[in-house]
């Protein structure tokens, strides 16, 4: 064959395997057999090795995945990945309709109901039909690129169908194993004696996050696309643009409703309350969206959620197991919880062999004695939580659980402050777990980002080699490869990923260094109004109550955090090593502060900008941007098809509407 010959071949077969794909995993109707399939495949990657010149990273060979062991690279998402509301009953949904039909009083209203799969989000970007990155969540902000990965996953397809697709493009979705794949595949791991995989989200969440996409290949991963984002997608609404996305090839929801008011949405709800369990993958509710793009617009978003969805989550369900003995854990600010170890039970599709048992009160209301029968349940979080005890089947001559009084990890006696409802142990300098956890959480992604380091930090410690997060900075390579897990390769990783660090700005440096009650939000606060650690150190409480947002009880926190000689030398040496520990300079200077105590409302559609582009300049320049209108606003900046009802109110409170180029000549130098 020559060359001509052999690529026209080559993109033969490419088109073959990509039709019998979309047949087998997306439409679940193959037309070929798999030995038919497999001889296609094998005749590709012969052909494909000989002539490397025509190799494309979206050949359906390249679904195989690869050896190479490389760690994700952070990709700021494009369009934020943001969280649903979550409903529990009807009334509730009755009150999101409300809200929906309240802001957009003259509009009929469509809803569209899916299921609410229980996996992993993702974003897959497709750029002239080619899958060409797909992100994970993250922190909602930036995700982990895992495009090697999910090119593994047959059912999601890495060239398009069709021609009426935008040339550039979002899809969002999630990532799932079914029960039949979560099953075998813990059955192989406790063959080969490695610890089970909790549930199925969770191997869909650890398989994603392997390093190696040759072990992903080798998983049955499977994916529902349920979002579409872009600006020159073909309708103006939802469930048109999923259909669309169908004929692209992709796997969208099967069981999609449009439901016109509240009765259809609970015989949705209520069907699949039901016949959740008959579903071969695990679903935790439903979602309930607004159909219409103008309308999802013009209802906007919270800061965490949009006001044009909302999901219904399922009752959780219950077990019945044997309580065996409870676990003391002590957590990185000396809280301590009880943890029951129970007798393995099956519930909602998975073994649950511990539960939560939250703290000393927990433990005497619920009555609870040594041996008792109990009932656990599973909550949002991964551990699952007892939630009652079965006193019909209590053995009379057993004790009631009394809760410790010394900390198991150092014999410290414990603290329990009024009105607070933890224990604590208040050896914060020499309890292990507090050390450790202390370093861990200045550590994590949200704070220094040192990568790797969060699962080396014991190892570390025990070494002797760290006490608190300043050593890290002085730590020397051939101390690091005394650690047992550390090699040339690891430890120089290691060592360019603390100095990396030190660019790490200083809002997430004071989220990092784990004062109590100083999380992300009101590091930012703090870093914005005082600008420097000294200046917080120097502030009294009456300076610190008056930011907005800062109570008594974080100014407090924040005193007691610098009094203590200890965290000042700390401070001192993070000084000294670099770290940033006040804003940067062009952070700080005046012509970012234009727009400082101006709160925005954005609405409708704009020329130049995106509606994130807007609210990332806003925010840039000192400003705040919120959802809806209230008398606080002080400007409402309005693009194209804004809603009547946000006109009328505007109008009302007299706030002053300005154009995108308005705005634009506000922020101009
Ligand atoms: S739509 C802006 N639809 O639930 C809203 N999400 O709690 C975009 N999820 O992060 C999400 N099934 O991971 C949507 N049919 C569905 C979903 C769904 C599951 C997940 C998704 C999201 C989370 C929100």
């Amino acid at each position: 064959m020559d060359k001509s010959n052999i690529k026209a071949r080559i993109e033969q077969l490419r088109n073959l395997l990509h039709h019998h794909n979309y047949q087998y995993y997306v439409l679940a109707q193959p037309q070929i057999t798999d030995f038919e399939y497999d001889i296609l495949l094998n005749d590709l990657i012969t052909l494909e090795k000989n002539n490397p010149e025509f190799n494309d990273p979206n050949s359906p060979t390249q679904r195989v995945g690869s050896d190479i062991n490389k760690e994700f690279t952070q990709v700021i998402h494009k369009y934020p990945m943001l969280s649903l509301g979550n409903t529990y009953s009807i009334e509730e949904i009755i009150d999101f309709d409300t809200r929906v039909r309240k802001a957009l009083p003259d509009d009929t209203i469509e809803y569209v109901c899916e299921l609410k799969y229980d996996g992993v989000a993702i974003g897959l970007t497709y750029k002239n039909g080619f899958l060409v990155q797909a992100v994970t969540r993250g922190d909602g902000t930036q995700g982990d690129d895992v495009t090697n990965n999910v090119k593994t996953i047959k059912s999601i397809p890495l060239k398009l169908s069709g021609n009426n697709y935008p040339s550039e493009f979002e899809i969002r979705g999630e990532i799932f194993l079914p029960h039949s794949s979560f099953e075998k595949m813990n059955a192989e791991k406790e063959a080969a004696g490695e610890p089970l995989f909790a549930n199925p989200r969770n191997a869909a969440a650890g398989t994603l996050k392997q390093q190696k996409s040759s072990i992903v290949a080798n998983r049955p991963l499977d994916c529902f696309l349920y979002f579409v984002l872009g600006n020159n997608l073909p309708y103006n609404s939802h469930y048109e643009n999923l259909m669309a996305a169908k004929t692209w090839g992709f796997k969208i929801p099967y069981y999609i409703t449009k439901c016109n008011n509240i009765d259809e949405i609970s015989d949705f709800i209520t069907i699949w309350d039901k016949k959740r369990n008959e579903l071969p993958f695990d679903i935790d509710g439903v979602v309930i969206k607004v159909n219409s793009y103008l309308q999802q617009e013009e209802l906007g978003f919270t800061a965490k959620s949009p006001r044009w969805a909302i999901s219904y989550k399922f009752k959780a369900e219950q077990a019945r197991t044997k309580l065996l003995s409870i676990d003391y854990q002590v957590g990185r600010t000396g809280a301590v919880t009880p943890v029951a170890n129970l007798e393995p039970v099956l519930l909602a599709g998975t073994t649950v062999k511990r539960a939560s048992l939250h703290n000393s009160d927990q433990i005497k209301l619920l009555e609870i004695h040594e041996n008792d029968f109990v009932f656990v349940e599973k909550g949002g979080e991964i551990i699952p939580k007892i939630v009652g005890v079965d006193q019909k089947t209590r053995d009379i001559n057993t004790m009631p659980i009394e809760f410790i009084t010394h900390c198991p990890e150092c014999g410290s006696k414990l603290e329990r402050n009024e009105g607070e409802a933890k224990h604590y142990c208040p050896n914060v300098y020499s309890c292990p777990p507090q050390i450790k956890g202390r370093i861990e959480h200045f550590v994590s992604r949200k704070a220094m980002n040192i990568g790797g380091a969060e699962a080396t930090i014991e190892a570390l410690f025990e070494k002797g080699l760290i006490h608190n997060s300043a050593d890290l900075y002085y730590l020397t390579k051939e101390q690091i490869l005394l650690v047992d897990r550390f090699a040339e390769k690891s430890a120089t990783n290691l060592i360019e990923s603390i100095e990396e660090s030190k660019k790490v700005p200083f809002q997430r440096v004071l989220f990092g260094l784990g004062i109590r009650f100083v999380g992300e939000t009101v590091a930012k606060t703090l870093a914005n109004h005082f600008k420097s650690i000294e200046n917080i150190k120097n502030a009294s409480i009456e300076q610190l109550t008056s930011v907005q947002e800062i109570g008594d009880r974080i100014a407090i926190s924040i005193i007691e955090y610098f009094k203590d000689d200890k965290n000042l030398e700390i401070l001192e040496r993070l000084k000294n090593a670099g770290i940033q520990l006040e804003v940067a300079q062009f952070e700080n200077n005046n012509l970012f502060n234009k727009l400082n105590g101006k709160t925005f409302v954005i609405s409708g559609t704009f020329e130049n900008h995106s509606r994130e582009e807007l609210k990332d300049l806003i925010e840039k320049y000192g400003g705040k941007n919120t959802g809806s209108i209230s008398k606080n606003t002080n400007f409402l900046l309005a693009g194209e098809n804004i809603g009547p009802s946000k006109l009328e109110k505007v109008q009302e409170l007299k706030i002053p509407i300005i154009t995108e180029d308005d705005f634009l000549n506000m922020i101009k130098d």
